[in-house]
């Protein structure tokens, strides 16, 4: 019953942490491109730094922008942080039901480092607790004179920890990993400096002290870290769903050019409400730091050598089926497969926890192994993300059995003759 209700209560809180992300993110690019468009166009009110005219939804509003703040307090003013919380928070929830219920599955890589589960939870715990706090001090240090050299000290720091995270857990529990870390100091931005930052400045306000401009200020360069952030943040949560990101060993080189490529294309954006320039150079850029994203992860690592590009030289054809379903290899990738991977992959699993079939890809018959070739290929071939952490032990001269057998699906007419 358990197993049955947790599934359902994933998907639910998968449900929650999507919608309040998008509302924390969407909050936060609406303000970005408000703030950086509004402009001193005439003669505005005492105190008003700048105004912006906006039409949407049948009505259009006239915004205005006070600095440091109105003559007088609203006694109504709308606080954006509930956005934040609750994404931390459901993610939060969602990296527990996931990955420290399931260690086994999805976090720890006995390859790497055999951890018992309260171990591994510990270390990602404590992982994402101690980035918070060594950003924080970073942010807090002579450094923060400087927002371009603290930038490039926090780009060094996050792809540090990308590393040391794939030292310690499986590629998949590592990019996560690396996007809880992005998403706490994030969330902790807006938590433990913006808001409360604020709060101060209005009780300042109200009390007809003038405010600490160091206040607003550190908010704004926390403001802008989160602007930087948000990009690279939802790359490394979808990850997971793809192990060509994932499983390899250069998942922390992948996340470190991918905080570029959310720096880029946000530098596009943030350029063009700023002043309507478009950077179109940013584009092209973005576009080959993706390129080498992509060849990163089929490039051999420094582990394993020359044997994760062997496999990746092979191309496979768009119709393989007959081919596959017919090759003299097939016998040999079946008693694989039933060794490894049908304690999981079956209609009843004997893997304990689990109730049916992860993904519903069943691997028990020839026929379904012909069917899901292609994955098969994908998740334990060119990647190593199956089996979850190597739990069963496949072998590489049995990963380039596999190898072998999927590359007669290229040869046409295999089988034909036989
Ligand atoms: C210990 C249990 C276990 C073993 C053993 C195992 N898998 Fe998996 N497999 C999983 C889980 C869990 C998932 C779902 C992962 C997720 O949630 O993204 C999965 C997902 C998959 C998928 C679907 C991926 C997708 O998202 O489309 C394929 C294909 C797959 N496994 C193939 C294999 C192959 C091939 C082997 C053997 C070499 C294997 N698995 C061994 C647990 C296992």
């Amino acid at each position: 019953m358990w197993t049955y209700l947790s599934e359902w209560l994933q998907l639910a809180v998968r449900w929650i942490h999507v919608v309040t992300a998008i509302a924390w993110i969407g909050s936060s690019f609406y303000f970005i491109a408000l703030d950086l468009g509004l402009r001193k166009r005439r003669v505005l009110p005492e105190g008003v730094a700048g105004d912006a005219w906006q039409v949407h939804g049948g009505g259009f509003y006239h915004m205005q922008k006070y600095t440091v703040a109105p003559e007088e307090m609203p006694d109504e003013l709308t606080w954006f942080k509930w956005e934040s919380y609750s994404t931390w928070l459901s993610g939060f929830a969602l990296l527990f039901l996931l990955y420290y219920l399931h260690p086994a599955l999805y976090l720890i890589s006995p390859e790497k480092v055999d951890l018992p589960a309260w171990g591994a939870v510990l270390i990602g715990i404590a992982g994402l607790a101690l980035g918070w706090i060594v950003y924080d001090l970073l942010c807090k240090s002579r450094l923060r004179a400087n927002d371009t050299a603290l930038l490039a000290v926090l780009f060094v720091f996050v792809v540090a920890s990308s590393f040391l995270f794939d030292q310690v857990f499986s590629g998949r529990g590592a990019m996560l990993h690396t996007g809880a870390l992005i998403a706490t100091i994030m969330s902790a931005n807006v938590f433990f400096i913006i808001i409360p930052n604020q709060k101060i400045v209005v009780a300042d306000l109200k009390a007809g002290k003038s405010p600490d401009p160091a206040l607003g200020k550190a908010a704004k360069q926390r403001s802008l870290h989160n602007n930087y952030l948000t990009l690279p943040v939802v790359f490394l949560m979808l990850s997971n769903h793809y192990p060509l990101a994932f499983a390899t060993e250069w998942n922390w080189v992948i996340a470190g050019l991918v905080l570029l490529i959310g720096a880029v294309v946000r530098h596009f954006f943030n350029t063009m409400h700023a002043t309507g320039e478009k950077l179109w150079w940013c584009w092209p850029l973005a576009g080959i730091f993706f390129i080498i994203v992509i060849t990163l992860s089929g490039a051999p690592g420094w582990r394993s050598g020359a044997d994760a590009g062997a496999t990746s030289q092979r191309e496979f054809s768009a119709d393989p089926q007959y081919a596959l379903a017919h090759s003299p290899h097939l016998q040999d990738a079946e008693a694989i497969i039933a060794a490894r991977c049908s304690m999981c992959h079956a209609k009843e699993p004997l893997w304990p926890g689990m109730i049916h079939a992860p993904k519903n890809v069943r691997l028990e018959t020839a026929d379904e192994i012909v069917h899901y070739a292609a994955l098969i290929e994908r998740q334990a071939v060119r990647s190593h993300a199956m089996p979850p952490g190597n739990v069963t032990g496949l072998e590489p001269s049995e990963r380039a059995v596999l190898a072998t057998w999927l590359a007669d699906g290229q040869t046409p007419g295999l089988g034909k003759g036989l």
